[in-house]
């Protein structure tokens, strides 16, 4: 997007003409789209509402309605139901909020609706004119988050660097803008700050300074965040669950380290709890215990419910073999649903495959190397009484 359409999209006739789109136009196809509006608008309003209204049409239902999208910041943009629990912490500091590197808004919008005094920061001209609209109640200006404008001393930073196109899901830290020592750098010497980066971080990136917490959305994992100042603690580990806002800290206590063998039960842990590197603090809310070191997979003789772990009841465990396997399916008439894996070479697709999909009831195997052994469990899952659902924790005699 250019300047002069983001200009219009931001005027006055060009928020009218956005509102006065009839909804029976179809945004998913945006040709006809682009065809029918220019009978209305010249050609350059025309494009600038047709792009406006498939940008819509692609971020519905994420609860973003009436905001100024181009392809890269919707892209970019952290979830609402992410960004309104940071903007709930940020703003319990009591103090002006200024984000750095703020896109379209997407942090930047919940922050003004808590806080008296919110500005942000964005380094590309076009992004910015569509945040000055899209957040009202912040002062935004064009700038770089290497030489902000105003003054951040004394205010909560935020800061979440775009990365790379097209880079890794995993941490690089030489992919992102403003770079990584630069965005560190202003977060240390805040008074308060939140640094978003990717999930995959590796601990020996995440500076001691920090407070990292594992942002997972339903079953998608979202970032990681590295608190800051005041309100922090350097070297805290938090899982976070979203929606719900289900916590796990390694404030918590650990399970004991020696694996067990495996017993009635078998717990799979969400990933913000693995990236976390808070499976054993998982274990003594579940009174479960790992089976290898560097498997995540957790044990128990006794059902327990956590919303952060998933529970199975063992039906069977093999050493894995493809015609072993198969055939102890077929003569318990059952069918693997689901295949889940941790440690273990082959991709469930593949797995599935090679078992010819048999017919009966249905059941999950979970695969793994257990001290260097190939291992199935044949598993149901067990689901949390109706009652207990609500409960951070149950447990229940017998499977
Ligand atoms: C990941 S996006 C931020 C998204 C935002 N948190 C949201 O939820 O909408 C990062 C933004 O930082 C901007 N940016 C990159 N380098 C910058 C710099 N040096 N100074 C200011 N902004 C920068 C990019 O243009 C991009 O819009």
């Amino acid at each position: 997007m250019d300047i002069a359409r983001a200009r219009y999209l931001v005027s006055a006739a060009g928020r009218e003409a956005l509102a006065a789109v009839p909804a029976s136009l179809d945004a998913r196809d945006p040709l006809r789209l682009a065809t029918e509006l220019r009978k209305a608008y010249p050609p350059a309003e025309a494009s600038a509402l047709a792009e406006q209204l498939s940008l819509r049409a692609r971020a519905a239902g994420r609860g973003i309605e009436g905001v100024l999208l181009t392809t890269h910041g919707l892209e970019m943009m952290t979830h609402p139901v992410v960004a309104a629990r940071r903007a709930a912490r940020l703003a319990g500091a009591g103090l002006p909020v200024v984000d750095l590197t703020c896109g379209l808004g997407g942090d930047l919008r919940p922050v003004a609706a808590l806080v008296a005094r919110a500005a942000g920061l964005e380094r590309d001209p076009v992004t910015a004119i569509l945040a000055a609209a899209n957040v009202p109640g912040a002062l935004v200006a064009s700038g770089d988050a290497g030489h902000p404008p105003f003054a951040v001393g004394g205010a909560a930073v935020v800061l979440d660097p775009s990365r790379r196109e097209g880079g890794p899901r995993r941490f690089d830290p030489g992919a992102f803008s403003p770079p990584w020592h630069t965005a560190v750098t202003l977060a240390e010497e805040a008074r308060v700050a939140v640094l978003k980066t990717a999930p995959g971080i590796e601990d020996r990136h995440i500076p001691d300074a920090a407070e990292a917490e594992f942002v997972q959305l339903g079953r998608s994992m979202r970032e990681a965040a590295l608190w800051f100042g005041e309100g922090s603690r350097g070297g805290l580990r938090r899982a976070v669950l979203l929606p719900g806002d289900v916590e796990l800290t390694s404030d918590a206590a650990e399970c004991a380290g020696e694996p067990v063998p495996p017993g009635a039960v078998v717990f799979d842990p969400e990933s913000c709890v693995t990236r976390a590197g808070l499976v054993r603090h998982l274990g003594a809310l579940l009174g479960a215990r790992l089976m290898d070191e560097q498997v995540a997979y957790l044990t128990a003789p006794e059902t327990a419910f956590h919303p952060m772990a998933a529970t199975f009841a063992v039906l069977e465990v093999i050493p894995f073999g493809v015609a072993r396997l198969r055939q102890r399916l077929r003569e318990r008439g059952w069918r693997p649903a689901e295949v889940r894996r941790r440690a273990f070479p082959v991709e469930p697709e593949e797995l599935l495959r090679m078992l010819g999909r048999p017919e009966g009831d249905p059941v999950t195997l979970l695969c793994t190397t257990l001290r260097g052994a190939r291992t199935v469990f044949i598993a149901r899952r067990v689901e949390p009484p109706l009652k207990g659902r609500t409960a951070a924790v149950e447990n229940c005699s017998g499977v």
